[in-house]
């Protein structure tokens, strides 16, 4: 029997796991979507066609309220780390105005998915999603069915990216000690299978829900990996690798800063291992897939380039607010380049643009990009190796190397935020009009230094500005018809 439609919400539906499931869930017939997010902008304009957006957050009580009136179900994968030293303080403010919204508007069911382990062992950041869980549970006038998922496996989530690296780049590796405790890992397909099953699964009261796949250690997932790679990898375990010294290295090798690198090792230290058998009862359809295949599947998204979505996706703590970064009247500094099209369509070269960095690179002067993305990421920046999450396709909130897209209106203007450390703000925007490519860096200095700097870089802006502009064009006259950039 086909259910009747009903309301569902997610809060954090731009983030790696909530745009998964929007995904999923628009696929179903029998749901009618509501969306709660920081920015419109972030969704596609097909997404925004299909369901219903509330704009705003939930410490703004009028768009919670909006956003939770006449809704059945209200999935809540929301979270504040990143967003400063008070993060646990605003998931508990978050998590309380969320289930108090929730009782007001009489929503019958919510859903929230949570980190695995348990209070005497959890390091600061388990312990906000422990606390995110017993308050959203808190209130008997609605049901919380809480999910607990240890490391997720799936392309673009931080966990499966920091293995990808490591086995990718380090044939031997120097382990610390406690790469032996016991884990239970899960592919993101099934987090979402049981994400999607709970909306309809008949579950008296409110439940934790621990889920996860076979137990192993966190040498066995690298050496799985490794295995799915088909690469040959040394594990060695040493004594002097501290948490701290782990971090760093991390944050050094693979895609992710120290905040996240150091919050994955804290998690580490301590086995994350299925305390109930919940899943198995209330869920028994599904079988979670094994590490082996939780591999195949994301590298298969990967090859494919489509990866749906990736950890650096949401906004942490300095781009939370993606409004006001956008405004660039702030800048007043400026290398500002025009490059006529010389009869090229504006629209081929958006494109060309749109494809910049990544695999691809800079077009021109890359060694000194990749430079520069070292002695970032040696300061604590974002980075080169972050990439970009497809080839073909940026959307806003995208991370592009060391850039957030934040504007991007189709054939017309792709505006970046550096994430670089630097002494100011920095913008990169590329505006077509009909007869010229105008490629603009703005600056906002940060005091002395930050002047001192922008005169240091002009030589370098020189160079590198003046190469890219032409080498965009260029490139849009080689480039084969692209996929619809936009569409994914
Ligand atoms: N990813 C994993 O590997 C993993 C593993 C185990 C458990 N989990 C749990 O799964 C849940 C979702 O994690 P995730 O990885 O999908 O997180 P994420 O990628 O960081 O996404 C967080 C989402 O929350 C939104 N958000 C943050 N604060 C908000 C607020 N105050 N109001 C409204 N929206 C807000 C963000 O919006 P913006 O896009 O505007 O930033 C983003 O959409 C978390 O509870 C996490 O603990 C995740």
């Amino acid at each position: 029997m086909v259910e009747a439609t009903k309301t569902v919400l997610i809060a954090g539906a731009t983030g790696y796991i909530g745009r998964r499931l929007k995904d999923r869930l628009l696929r179903r017939g029998d749901v009618c979507l509501r969306l709660l997010v920081r920015r419109r902008s972030k969704l596609r304009q097909e997404v925004v066609g299909r369901v219903e957006v509330v704009e705003g957050d939930t410490f703004q009580a009028e768009a919670l309220r909006q956003a939770v009136c006449g809704v059945d179900t209200a999935y809540y994968l929301i979270h504040s780390m990143g967003s400063g030293a008070d993060y646990a303080e605003r998931d508990r403010r978050s998590a309380e105005n969320f289930r108090n919204a929730c009782v007001e508007a009489g929503v019958r069911r919510i859903i929230y998915l949570g980190g695995l382990g348990c209070r005497e062992t959890a390091s600061a950041h388990l312990l906000s999603r422990l606390e995110t869980g017993e308050i959203l549970s808190s209130d008997p006038a609605v049901q919380t069915l809480w999910f607990r998922a240890g490391v997720i496996l799936g392309a673009g989530s931080a966990s499966f990216e920091i293995i990808y690296h490591l086995v990718q780049k380090l044939p031997v590796m120097l382990t610390p000690r406690w790469l032996t405790t016991r884990t239970q890992a899960i592919a993101v397909v099934d987090v979402v299978n049981y994400l999607e099953a709970a909306l309809y699964a008949p579950i008296d009261g409110s439940q934790q829900i621990d889920i996860g796949s076979e137990s192993t250690d966190f040498g066995g997932i690298l050496r799985q990996a490794a295995h799915v790679m088909g690469l040959r990898r040394w594990l060695i375990p040493v004594s002097v690798l501290t948490p701290h010294l782990s971090s760093y290295w991390l944050m050094l090798v693979t895609p992710v800063p120290f905040s996240i690198a150091s919050a994955l090792i804290e998690g580490l230290k301590s086995e994350t291992l299925i305390q109930n058998e919940h899943a198995r009862l209330f869920f028994p359809q599904i079988e979670p897939v094994g590490l082996e295949q939780a591999f195949r599947l994301a590298l298969q998204e990967i090859e494919n380039d489509e990866v749906l979505s990736r950890w650096c996706d949401s906004s942490d703590g300095s781009v939370c607010d993606l409004q006001s970064q956008d405004d660039l009247h702030h800048a007043v500094l400026r290398d500002v380049r025009r490059f006529a099209l010389g009869g090229r369509h504006p629209q081929a070269v958006f494109e060309t643009v749109c494809t910049i960095g990544g695999q691809q690179g800079w077009f021109s002067f890359n060694s000194l990009w990749r430079l520069r993305g070292v002695v970032d990421k040696l300061f604590g920046g974002a980075g080169l190796n972050r990439g970009r999450r497809v080839a073909h396709a940026l959307r806003v909130g995208d991370a592009l190397d060391f850039w957030k897209v934040v504007d991007l209106k189709p054939g017309k203007r792709l505006l970046l935020l550096s994430q670089m450390k630097l002494p100011g703000t920095g913008w990169l925007e590329f505006v077509l009009e009909p007869e010229a490519l105008v490629q603009t860096a703005h600056f906002c200095p940060k005091g002395l230094w930050g002047r001192v700097y922008w005169a240091l870089m002009v030589p370098f802006h020189a160079l590198i500005f003046r190469q890219l502009g032409q080498k965009l064009l260029e490139q849009s006259d080689l480039s084969p018809k692209k996929k619809d950039f936009l569409n994914i």
